[in-house]
């Protein structure tokens, strides 16, 4: 069990920033897109300072001094050369899962959206081809948990792992969910907390809110999303006696998952989180945001829920600041809600979660429970392989099915700040710690120290599935070459092969193209991935062969994965 809040992130009041939901899948609503696209003020936001020390140390795999990459590989853009390689050679696998609507699947998938998760239905094509009920799916970067998630509603055991805490909450909530009674005893028990307990915390956001009206807060840092105050208003100077009036101190209020009273206020709030909510709504919030303990699988599934509906532009939402695939920069927040004169309206927690809940308790819970890691892909082949031991089940993997982060396309803490606050973890030390944010050679050598790492967590005759965008320019600008980067072809020469595996071919998913959640960046389009192709490997030849005959078998899409 997650000790509460015991993650190797440091905290938002540390200098973090943080993203996204919409009971949907990253894969997300194009029009929504627009309308939010100003929202993104990525680059040169003091919020998103990274932390002084930087990285944790690289877990390098055994005495790995490797060779360089070798030359780019590329897809030729119309009118360049051809590329240096023969083209991957396709696997014959229907692209059967673009035909399912885009909210297939379990309900639980849904639960709070993430950016760049793939549809729950391409994680069935892949589980049901190539295992059976009892085997193992390992997914090193879970991210909202839709391979592990998929595997357990088919009664296979889901491992996922991420490095990202909020994704771990996710993915735990999703395979090792507490019994509907349970949740609904807790959600009495804390209904009966709130009455008590209601005045105080109404009036602890009274005294936040009474920091942050609207169109006070300016853009200077000590008022941003990095963890400092709501700022105080400076009022007009005395009369009397010309010097400016006191500033009342600014109001506190618990940690994360302490347990706190109103009373027992430690930590500052973010202008912005004060901004986004009604102050009867902030009230439970802050209530909620104390009282949750993430190393409660009851909890921490009620706190999935709740950032899950934290967020988004409909009444179901607790603040419609913003929308729910992702948390807008706090400078433009800040502009917004001045500009706008934005009053949230008052939303009831305690109604919104009981209808969150009755959603996700659509499909009952999952056919097998499953496990959740929190921690680096490099070593999460042998995590896994003890975490299964541990629990008397098969200790190695029949499948893999992942998506590895793409060349800094993503910012996980920054894009989920007010989600990462709610939690307790800091998003800039997310970010500074997630590996979103290599040039192709770190990359690559990063993916084969992460290929390496799986090896001993693979059964004989594993299939290995990457889903890999291609890329179109590095760190967001456009390779100085001009040329694409075909990161499926990268990923093959520059990591998979040299790591001794058997490639079995690309499958090619021009789904994401138009829907891709990266699309919402506009001008940074550059960082979005046009393409998604699914690199297969295996780590011998009866993986291999297994993952070319799997790719033709037939699959049963009427199960009861609707939705
Ligand atoms: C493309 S997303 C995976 C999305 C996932 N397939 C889903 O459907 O939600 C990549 C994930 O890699 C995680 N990540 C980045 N660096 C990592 C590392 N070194 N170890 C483990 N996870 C990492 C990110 O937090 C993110 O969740």
């Amino acid at each position: 069990m997650l000790p509460a809040r015991a993650v190797p992130v440091p905290r938002l009041s540390d200098g973090g920033a943080p993203v996204a939901d919409r009971a949907e899948t990253l894969v997300m609503d194009a029009t929504l897109a627009r309308e939010d696209a100003p929202a993104v003020g990525v680059a040169g936001d003091p919020a998103l300072a990274p932390l002084g020390g930087r990285r944790r140390p690289a877990i390098r795999v055994a005495g790995a001094a490797y060779p360089p990459v070798p030359a780019r590989l590329v897809r030729p853009l119309p009118g360049q050369l051809p590329l240096p390689f023969a083209p991957l050679p396709a696997l014959p696998m229907e692209v059967d899962w673009k035909d399912r609507p885009r909210l297939w699947g379990h309900a639980y998938h849904p639960m709070c959206s993430y950016l760049a998760s793939f549809p729950a239905a391409l994680a069935h094509a892949f589980v049901a081809r190539y295992t059976r009920p009892g085997d193992v799916v390992l997914d090193p970067f879970s991210g909202r948990g839709t391979t592990p998630l998929q595997a357990c509603a088919e009664g296979r055991i889901g491992v996922g792992n991420d490095l990202n805490p909020l994704a771990h909450v996710l993915t735990a909530a999703k395979v090792e969910p507490p019994t509907s009674r349970d949740l609904e005893a807790r959600l009495a028990s804390l209904r009966i907390d709130w009455s008590f307990e209601a005045p105080g915390w109404r009036d602890l956001a009274a005294r936040v809110a009474a920091g942050t009206p609207a169109g006070s807060v300016t853009g200077a840092p000590t008022g941003s999303a990095a963890g400092a105050p709501a700022r105080v208003a400076a009022g007009a100077p005395s009369q009397a006696t010309g010097a400016p009036p006191p500033v009342p101190a600014p109001a506190l209020v618990p940690e994360a998952g302490s347990a706190g009273g109103p009373g027992d206020g430690s930590e500052l709030v973010p202008a912005e989180v004060a901004l986004a909510f009604h102050r009867g709504t902030l009230a439970q919030v802050l209530f909620a945001r104390s009282h949750l303990r993430l190393g409660d699988p009851v909890d921490r599934f009620l706190a999935a829920a709740l950032v899950g509906i934290l967020h988004g532009r409909r009444p179901g939402y607790l603040s419609e600041l913003m929308p729910n695939t992702f948390s807008m920069a706090p400078g433009y927040v800040r502009d917004f809600a001045a500009r706008t004169r934005f009053a949230a309206a008052e939303r009831d927690l305690f109604v919104l979660l009981a209808a969150k809940l009755r959603r996700l308790a659509r499909d009952g819970r999952p056919r097998s429970t499953g496990i959740a890691l929190l921690g680096d892909a490099r070593d999460a082949g042998v995590r896994s392989r003890a975490a299964l031991r541990e629990r008397a089940l098969p200790d190695r993997a029949r499948l893999v099915l992942t998506s590895p982060p793409y060349l800094r396309v993503l910012k996980y803490g920054y894009y989920n700040w007010l989600r990462t606050w709610f939690l307790g973890f800091s998003a800039a030390g997310i970010d500074a710690t997630l590996d979103d944010a290599h040039r192709r050679e770190p990359y690559l050598v990063f993916l084969r120290e992460v290929l390496a790492g799986l090896r001993p967590a693979l059964a004989d005759d594993a299939v290995v599935a990457l889903v890999l965008g291609d890329v179109e320019a590095e760190r967001g600008r456009a390779a100085a070459d001009g040329l694409a980067i075909g990161l499926a072809d990268e990923a093959w020469e520059g990591a998979a092969r040299p790591e001794g595996y058997l490639l079995a071919g690309v499958v090619g998913d021009e789904v994401a193209a138009a829907r891709k959640m990266t699309k919402l960046w506009g001008d940074e389009a550059g960082r979005a991935t046009r393409l998604d192709r699914i690199l297969v490997i295996a780590p011998t030849e009866a993986g291999r062969r297994r993952a070319v005959a799997g790719a033709t078998l037939p699959v049963d899409w009427s199960r009861p994965h609707r939705r």
